[in-house]
């Protein structure tokens, strides 16, 4: 791993191997998800706590103070919508250039295997993956499920997660499922979970966020799950406790 690229990971993932990044990334094909109207007002009291942002160029541009020190991870693809006709129909929105002209620490985006857009999404993490090795960024892949959440088991995770690691992903996001281990166990690059949509408490979520822990994950990458809490400092703090604690 070349020098800038393994610098830039190190600001994410941390020195005891670790990261609580929180993702605010939804409103690229979600609009304006609930308590994140003003992205800028969420994640106020919520940054000195996470480790890494990963968010959208002009989210980034318009809601976070430009003297943030904490890095970036930037959503590279879209295209798509949820009133659309397929939440699977991604291309890359985003060109390198921009991402290093906004400083960002890594790039990112979504695959989604099975679909019948499988090819052109894993056609674009190839070219990330090219683009990201030129100019030293880290890329990290997020097997989306779309609207299919019942996909979340570990024989499709373990393949995608396993995928996208083949294609040259740094990391990847996936989901936590039973047996997790065996994602964690055939994935040679770091994992990070999502969140998911709002789980019944938060003490579901913290759970979830430690027995990805003790099963091989090396950090979470959630939104929902904190920041629609209505105690989401608390929520991230408690995350932050299992994953660096
Ligand atoms: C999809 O909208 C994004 O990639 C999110 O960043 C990802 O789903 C994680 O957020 P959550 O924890 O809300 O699922």
């Amino acid at each position: 791993m070349d020098w800038g690229l393994a610098n830039r990971l190190s600001r994410i993932i941390k020195s005891d191997g670790r990261c609580v990044m929180l993702a605010i990334d939804h409103g690229y094909f979600l609009g304006p998800l609930n308590r994140l109207e003003k992205p800028g007002e969420t994640i106020e009291p919520l940054m000195e706590y996470a480790d890494a942002l990963m968010l959208t160029r002009g989210v980034l541009r318009t809601c976070v103070p430009q003297g943030a020190d904490m890095p970036m991870v930037l959503r590279m693809s879209g295209g798509n919508s949820i009133v659309g006709e397929a939440l699977s129909d991604e291309g890359l929105m985003t060109s390198i250039e921009d991402a290093i002209r906004v400083n960002a620490s890594a790039i990112t985006l979504s695959v989604y295997i099975g679909t019948k857009h499988e090819k052109q999404t894993l056609l674009n993490l190839g070219r990330l993956v090219d683009a990201g090795e030129k100019y030293g960024l880290p890329v990290l892949a997020v097997t989306a499920v779309g609207k299919e959440l019942e996909k979340r088991d570990a024989r499709y995770l373990k393949l995608c997660c396993r995928i996208c690691s083949e294609i040259g992903a740094h990391f990847v996001k996936t989901y936590y499922c039973d047996d997790f281990e065996e994602v964690t166990g055939s994935c040679p690059v770091p994992i990070v979970i999502a969140g998911g949509p709002k789980l019944d408490t938060p003490q579901d979520a913290i759970n979830m966020a430690r027995a990805a822990i003790e099963r091989g994950a090396c950090g979470v990458d959630m939104g929902r799950n904190v920041w629609q809490n209505d105690d989401a400092v608390g929520m991230i703090k408690s995350i932050r406790d299992v994953v660096h604690g």
